[in-house]
């Protein structure tokens, strides 16, 4: 079993917390969530303004999402972890293979022209390849922190760029199903099923 003890050593938390060290100095976890909703939401708002033909899905992109939104915040935005890391029950890649991996995922989404071909498609074939995508980045946990946010946050790109709206998760994260999230990621980590999260994709996507 993977304890909370085992990531809350890493260099990056203040001692004895799951607070991570940041440049604004700040220990009171509530305010930290606070100032990161901020930085995201203004982040998004921005990458939402840059959206257009040119915009390539890939690792680069995926990694610029994570540093420009919290940059302000955190010394590693935007850099991959160097220590292994996992969350209850699950492991999440090992650090030794997170860029191997990482070339994997993005290799495969590049085959798939990074899902921009979606328009016209159905709505249940862009929930399938978005819910195998978003699986094996969950799977892959690359980042110390953040990564459930701006995972969402990047497919939330490509939701938009192929003409659909944010992914709604709400029912899954708080609503009717509060743990349905979780539960999808841990099928996602631990058996590579990507089944539950393509059913709650799928209940979130709307066309604009
Ligand atoms: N027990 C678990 N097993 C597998 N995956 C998990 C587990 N708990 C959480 N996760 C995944 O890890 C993500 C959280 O990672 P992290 O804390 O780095 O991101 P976050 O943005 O702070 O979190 P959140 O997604 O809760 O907003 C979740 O979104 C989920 O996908
Ligand atoms: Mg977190």
């Amino acid at each position: 079993m993977v304890s909370k003890y085992r990531f809350a050593e890493s260099e990056i938390y203040l001692p004895g917390t799951d607070i991570p060290r940041n440049q604004l100095g700040i220990t009171d976890p509530e305010v930290l969530h606070g100032v990161e909703a901020e930085l995201l939401s203004g982040a998004f708002e921005l990458f939402v303004q840059e959206l257009d033909d040119s915009v390539v899905f890939d690792e680069a992109y995926f990694k610029a999402l994570h540093h420009r939104s919290f940059e302000a915040l955190y010394e590693w935005a935007g850099l991959y972890r160097t220590v292994d890391m996992g969350k209850g029950d699950s492991l999440f890649c090992r650090a030794q293979f997170l860029d191997q991996e990482s070339g994997r995922i993005f290799g495969e989404l590049a085959k798939e022209d990074y899902l921009r071909g979606f328009r016209s498609a159905t709505v249940d074939s862009f929930a399938n390849r978005l819910a195998y995508y978003q699986c094996e980045l969950i799977a892959l946990h690359p980042f110390y922190e953040l990564n459930g946010r701006i995972t969402r946050l990047f497919f939330d790109l490509i939701a938009l760029y192929n003409g659909y709206r944010p992914i709604d998760y709400s029912h899954a994260l708080t609503g009717e199903e509060p743990n349905a999230y979780i539960k999808a990621s841990i099928a996602c980590v631990q058996s590579a099923e990507c089944e539950p999260l393509e059913k709650i994709i799928l209940q979130g996507l709307k066309r604009v």
